[in-house]
């Protein structure tokens, strides 16, 4: 977004006044409440009166996003530093695009009859026994968003137990591996590029796993990639080789068959009603004005808190134990993808890009960073996310549970004033409440689906490419060095600002290994 642009909505939310003004004069403020596929979206505590509101619209509206919502659905070339289509739309038939459509359903239809054979016992374990357990061994966008959908939907589970292994760290593995028993478990490799340093050392130790137990490991794995040939290569049997494609970014990946694990875990008909609920979401925020559209004011309230207001985080706070992994996938979605220093074109940006974006559970975080959100000197809006029915077996525990919530966002926005000082709460303190109707497939895609469609508009409001990842590059590309550094215990004569620690690490792990 142009400088002119930011100015002028800086000078007009200058004369926005408090919450509390605002809600003096219009009690209600309807008109920032949404309700769309099962989501009712308040945004009424947020700093925004009709005139920033409007301006903020023209803002939307001055970088097109309609037509680029139609660009990306049609399959052009939208990720441009990649040269690559965004084609997460096609993955639940919202494309116009046929071919990318075809493709991705041909996958879907393969990984239901995967997950049919093992759920109802075709794929048996190498004891001729069914597979009790999965794990999906993975990292970034292909473990977040399925650990995170897998956690939301576990009334639904109903075929074998799901485990999530991400770290490089072989305590997760050894921990998710010590009380399974390898006959009966199976392993889905899930990585886009099958290169992944932490999700290939997972794979090669569950493998050996496997093979220490005296088992055929090939008929334990399944590969969920866009790279089919490595995968075939590195021994995973081709009819278990699924695909998605290089148009699907990972953090974007949860609606291809990245969600296998998912799929096995809830079957096809309630992972069918997940994808569902993102077509639901998708043509919502296709079709609908800037004004009403969930995507876009939520877009519009984030920026607005980031860009404009320059507050440099948000918190995440899913009053629901069952949506305790949203703020980490959150924190890859937005970061990832907004968390920039150049515009698309690779001009320098002179605005914030992506807040930080943090959160846990409510009521836990009440008791643990709430004191700073109430009486910090920063402004951290908050974004609570809430659930109508009840998710657990106790229906006052849930309504116990949404006071807090409907209470903290009250004590934000009013505050309680006292004598200046330990017992004064200022209050106009920004949050959005997401209620969700219910915590059902239908339900969590339309609210992933309206992440991920946000997390774009906030891009094109920035102006940044939303869709590439360089910034994770360096990192890669020094640990392979450093790895091998300290693998031959020999440190290069380059002089690195990290030299002296390295030097130290060798000395202090030479003392410490076993002679
Ligand atoms: O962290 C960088 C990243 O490339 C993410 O974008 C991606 O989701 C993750 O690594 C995992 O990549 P892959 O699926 O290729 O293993």
């Amino acid at each position: 977004m142009n400088k002119e642009v930011l100015q002028s909505l800086r000078a007009v939310s200058a004369q926005v006044g408090s919450l509390a003004e605002l809600f003096a004069v219009d009690a209600a403020r309807d008109w920032l409440v949404l309700d769309a596929c099962g989501i009712h979206a308040d945004f009424s505590r947020q700093h925004v009166n009709q005139q920033l509101f409007e301006q903020l619209l023209s803002a939307a509206e001055s970088v097109e996003i309609a037509s680029r919502f139609t660009a990306m659905g049609s399959g052009a070339i939208v990720n441009t530093t990649e040269q690559r289509a965004v084609g997460h739309l096609a993955l639940r038939g919202s494309s116009t695009n046929s071919e990318m459509s075809n493709q991705a359903q041909a996958q879907l239809l393969r990984a239901q009859k995967l997950a049919r054979d093992i759920r109802g016992g075709a794929i048996k374990g190498f004891s001729g026994q069914m597979i009790t357990d999965v794990v999906n061994i993975g990292i970034g966008g292909s473990d977040l968003g399925p650990a995170m959908a897998h956690a939301a939907l576990r009334p639904y589970h109903n075929g074998p137990r799901i485990h999530f292994v991400s770290n490089i760290d072989a305590a997760h593995l050894d921990d998710c591996l010590s009380t399974l028993e390898p006959s009966t478990t199976l392993f889905v490799i899930a990585s886009k590029t099958f290169t992944t340093l932490e999700t290939m050392s997972n794979a090669q130790r569950a493998r050996v796993w496997l093979e220490n137990a005296g088992i055929d490991s090939a008929p334990h794995l399944v590969a969920v990639t866009a790279a089919p040939d490595a995968a075939t290569q590195w021994g995973v049997p081709a009819k278990q080789c699924l695909h998605f494609f290089d148009w699907v970014g990972g953090r974007f990946s949860l609606s291809s068959v990245i969600g296998f694990s998912v799929l096995c875990a809830i079957g096809e008909d309630h992972f069918g009603a997940l994808l569902e609920g993102m077509h639901d979401m998708d043509t919502h925020v296709l079709t609908t004005p800037a004004g009403q559209n969930l995507a876009v004011v939520h877009a519009l309230m984030w920026w607005l808190n980031s860009a404009v207001l320059q507050r440099t985080s948000v918190a995440v706070v899913p009053y629901s134990h069952d949506l305790r992994l949203l703020p980490a996938f959150l924190q890859q979605l937005m970061m990832e993808s907004n968390g920039k220093s150049v515009h698309a074109d690779g001009s320098a940006v002179d605005a914030p890009t992506s807040p930080v974006v943090w959160g846990a559970t409510g009521t836990d975080s009440q008791h643990a960073f709430f004191q700073m959100i109430h009486q910090g000197t920063q402004v951290i809006p908050v974004e609570f996310v809430g659930v109508v029915a009840s998710t657990g077996s106790d229906d006052n525990a849930h309504l116990q549970l949404n006071a807090n919530l409907f209470a903290q966002a009250e004590a934000l926005a009013a505050g309680k004033f006292d004598a200046p000082g330990h017992r004064n709460f200022p209050g106009n303190r920004p949050s959005t409440v997401l209620m969700l109707n219910e915590l059902s497939p239908r339900h969590i895609g339309a609210l992933i689906a309206l992440y991920e469609h946000s997390c774009a508009v906030q891009g094109w409001l920035m102006g940044v490419n939303s869709f590439d990842q360089w910034g994770v590059e360096l990192g890669k590309v020094l640990a392979h060095n450093v790895a091998a550094q300290l693998e031959s215990g020999t440190l290069s004569a380059n002089k690195t600002m990290t030299h002296p620690l390295l030097e130290w690490y060798l000395r202090a792990r030479k003392k410490l290994l076993p002679k």
